[in-house]
């Protein structure tokens, strides 16, 4: 039978993308490696979250991809020549310096790290290097040996002591057939620096603990009470304070997704275990975001052994869990700012009233977790946000990413 691929149509449910890299120009500077050929899929990402992309190339980036390619997927010329006299009024690597929000050598040679960290400007890249006065990144790939080679260290260490980010090298196969350090770091780590250097740090010197996930209530050795969180709000929100220079500490309960760059992961499984670990964590916060689904009741009796399967019917007894939060707000200091949140199906503004009457939060993120797309382990939600003076702010159906950025301007709003 022929295999016919179903069309699906989810249109009504689509969020557009969070453009997180909206409006900034990041002047890419690509030296000679074979990861070059990564960096163009790489451009193309930078592309897609919103950010204008200038490459420039060296003389060895352009043996190993043409220039061509890097102008179809970003749209832009592409540079590499000092004495460009295309546009005569023009100074290429003055120009290009003034109009970037941030530069991004990717790949970074061994060489390009070497001429940097001495000031050496003899191609395009190293004299904009030298005539750039905003962030830089650095993300090197190169053979293990050359990468762990006491000059590179050297040359990575200065260009770090003078406040440029290095995205350290994976470890793995190199192109050369070697095994170690050296292959370019991946997507999801160079995005995370790209988006934490442009963002502003306004949680610099904050301590904010969030805690997500479900809990797992133990009846027996493989069997548990549980729900549905994936943990995909609480780490976006841990993610996005940790962006904007927060020092995080994430208390989770069993989730299968990695812990987000920059934060610290406190893993728990049960609400006393999480209690716990909050009650450990409170007194340094100055920030506490409640996003974890905590198990309201746990079996009042957990079996050593597997329960054996018997009688048709089995009863189980709960005993109520700890309530975490009604815990923070009675030990709160006045100087610590504590959201809430609230899962409801169905009349989600008067149940968030009440919750808030009851659970008196500077904040609280009421989402009705039976709509479509909102709540429970899906990619987007749509909340309401209440604050501590019954303000209300109503907002679509949005990624969690985006959602967590509006919860973290709230907040910051909420301390100032
Ligand atoms: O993890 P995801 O898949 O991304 O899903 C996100 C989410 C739906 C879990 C999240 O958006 C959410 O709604 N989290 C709170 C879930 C919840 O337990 O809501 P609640 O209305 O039952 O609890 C109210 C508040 O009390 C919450 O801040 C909760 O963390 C807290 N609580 C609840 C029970 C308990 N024993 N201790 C608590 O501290």
């Amino acid at each position: 039978m022929p295999h016919h691929k179903e069309i699906r149509n989810d249109a009504d449910l689509s969020v557009p993308a969070y453009l997180l890299l909206q409006g900034k120009v990041i002047l890419l500077c690509a030296s000679g490696g074979i990861a070059v050929f990564k960096a163009a899929g790489y451009a193309r990402k930078l592309m897609e979250a919103g950010a204008r992309v200038i490459t420039v190339m060296t003389e060895n980036a352009r043996r190993f991809v043409s220039p061509l390619t890097f102008a179809a997927l970003t749209g832009e010329k592409v540079h590499y020549d000092t004495f460009d006299d295309s546009d005569a009024h023009l100074i290429p690597h003055i120009s290009l310096a003034r109009e970037a929000d941030l530069m991004l050598h990717l790949p970074a040679t061994a060489n390009i790290l070497a001429k940097a960290a001495n000031g050496i400007a003899d191609d395009l890249v190293s004299t904009l290097y030298l005539a750039y006065s905003g962030p830089v990144i650095f993300c090197p790939a190169m053979n293990p040996m050359m990468y762990s080679h006491a000059a590179t260290r050297d040359n990575i260490a200065v260009l770090r002591a003078r406040g440029h980010e290095i995205v350290e090298a994976d470890f793995g196969n190199t192109a050369c057939g070697e095994k170690g350090q050296g292959r370019l770091a991946c997507w999801e780590d160079i995005r995370e620096a790209v988006i934490r250097t442009l963002t502003p740090q306004s949680l610099k010197g904050l301590k904010v603990l969030v805690t997500a996930g479900p809990t797992q209530e133990a009846i027996d050795p493989i069997r548990f009470i549980s729900n549905r969180s994936s943990g995909k709000m609480g780490y976006a929100i841990a993610a996005e304070a940790a962006r904007r220079g927060g020092e995080v500490t994430l208390v989770s309960g069993p989730c299968a997704i990695p812990a987000p760059s920059g934060t610290r992961l406190v893993n728990t499984i049960s609400a006393s275990d999480m209690a716990e670990a909050v009650s450990r964590e409170l007194d340094e916060a100055d920030i506490v975001i409640m996003s974890a689904a905590v198990a309201d009741y746990t079996p009042v009796e957990t079996s050593g052994q597997k329960m054996k399967k018997g009688a048709d019917t089995l009863e189980l007894i709960l005993t109520k869990t700890p309530d975490i939060l009604s815990g923070i707000l009675e030990r709160r200091t006045p100087e610590q700012l504590v959201v809430g949140f609230c899962a409801e199906t169905g009349a989600l503004e008067a149940k968030a009233l009440e919750k808030l009457a009851r659970k008196p939060v500077d904040l609280l993120v009421a989402n009705d977790v039976s709509e479509p797309g909102a709540g429970f382990d899906v990619d987007t939600n749509r909340v309401l946000l209440v604050d501590r003076d019954h303000n209300l702010e109503k907002l679509p159906l949005l990624s969690k990413e985006e959602v967590a950025v509006r919860i973290l301007n709230r907040v910051e709003e909420l301390l100032s």
